[in-house]
């Protein structure tokens, strides 16, 4: 996918600003507090309807109004262009269209314009808790397994009745627990099956992809990934819950389930949190998630587009330029920001690019 035009109002700094991307490479370049980020997070509300900055739309929503609004025009190769459009208020409350009807949910528009966002703080990625690990392997098999977004939808739905029981129950009435709890854990287990499998399925061809195409770009270093299911290895869920109940009852909440899954990566046998340096993270996470890409373009035909937050911090040109290559590759169309198109030009040598300056959440020109 790719986007034609862009046109966003009030997203942080940025209110009533339009513009024409190229294909390929697109710097957003201007100073600091320019409203660059800004223009990064306002296109990832369209395509996710989500911040990557902030979980509360008051914090990106321009100060004193009501609501932000993002409309784009995607197309995908020769296919007609579509037209999506999200409005959000304070309250979290958002329209979503798509082609001018509404639509059901803001998930729909990650089928129309899949994103890889690469910031500075993506090395979340490797250093910090399950939850950024298993979105990220979430978002490969919601691409991938169209029945995905319900199977999880259901299970947290369950879970979340679950959990209510378990804030009821009294400590040590384990009896009244086992009595409850069984058709819930029962139901959680079988939607818990179809996300397991495609889980494996998917990291399975991750890992293969992986060995076959992109460990090289990480030399010296040698690679493995591990999938946690969410409870021990050598039980069942069932089994897990049965173990686990004594304690569920005591926190208040289902300790074991497909909501704690997690990948392992580990560097020759130790965790890659512990033993990379911090630009290593970096390229390692800028690696996965082009290989994300990568096979989402093979599984379904459909190219993402890469926000790329200030690319120069944290890596040295050399892999700036193996980035770049791979995302010249995948013909893919990237937003990059900069405070001065110099600091991109090098990585960017002999490729099409179109520089936009911002400067007080406006855009000067283009060239
Ligand atoms: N809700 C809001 N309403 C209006 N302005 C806001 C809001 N939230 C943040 N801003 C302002 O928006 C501006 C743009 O911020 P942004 O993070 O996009 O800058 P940037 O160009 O990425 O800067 P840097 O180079 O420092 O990363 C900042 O000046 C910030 O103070
Ligand atoms: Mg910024």
């Amino acid at each position: 996918m790719r986007i034609e035009l862009l046109h966003i109002n009030n997203v942080r700094n940025l209110s009533d600003l339009e513009l024409s991307p190229i294909p390929s490479f697109n710097l957003i370049c201007g100073p600091n507090g320019s409203g660059k980020t800004s223009l990064l997070e306002a296109i990832n509300l369209l395509g996710v309807g989500r911040s990557f900055r902030s979980n509360q739309p008051a914090q990106y929503i321009t100060h004193l109004n009501p609501s932000c609004e993002v409309f784009g025009k995607v197309c995908e190769y020769d296919s007609p262009s579509v037209r999506l459009g999200i409005s959000k208020n304070r309250s979290g409350e958002h329209l979503v269209r798509i082609n001018g009807e509404n639509a059901r949910s803001a998930a729909e528009l990650a089928n129309h314009l899949p994103l890889q966002v690469i910031t500075p703080s993506s090395i979340e990625l490797i250093e910090g808790s399950a939850n950024g690990r298993r979105k990220f392997l979430d978002w490969g098999v919601f691409h991938v397994e169209p029945q995905f977004i319900n199977w999880w939808r259901d299970a947290q739905k369950l879970l979340r009745h679950r959990n209510a029981i378990l804030k009821k129950l009294q400590a040590g009435d384990l009896e009244r627990a086992n009595k409850e709890l069984l058709i819930w854990d029962n139901e959680i287990n079988k939607c818990s099956e179809n996300i397991l499998r495609a889980r494996v399925e998917y990291l399975d061809q991750f890992k293969a992809f992986f060995e076959q195409k992109y460990s090289n770009l990480i030399p010296g270093l040698s690679l493995q990934f591990r999938l946690l299911k969410g409870w021990p290895d050598d039980l069942d869920l069932i089994e897990a819950f049965r173990n686990s109940r004594e304690r569920d009852v005591k926190l208040g909440y289902t300790q074991y389930g497909p909501h704690k899954a997690d990948i392992k990566i580990k560097v020759d046998g130790r965790s890659a949190d512990e033993v990379l340096s911090r630009g290593q993270k970096k390229i390692l996470v800028c690696v996965l998630k082009c290989l994300q890409a990568e096979l989402l373009q093979q599984t379904t035909g459909k190219t993402c587009v890469f926000l790329v937050d200030d690319l120069a911090a944290e890596l040295d040109l050399e892999n700036q330029k193996k980035l770049c290559e791979i995302f010249q590759a995948l013909s893919s169309q990237v937003f990059i920001t900069a405070v001065s198109p110099d600091l991109l030009l090098p990585a960017l040598e002999g490729k099409p690019f179109k520089t936009f300056h911002v400067e007080h959440g406006v855009l000067l020109d283009s060239e």
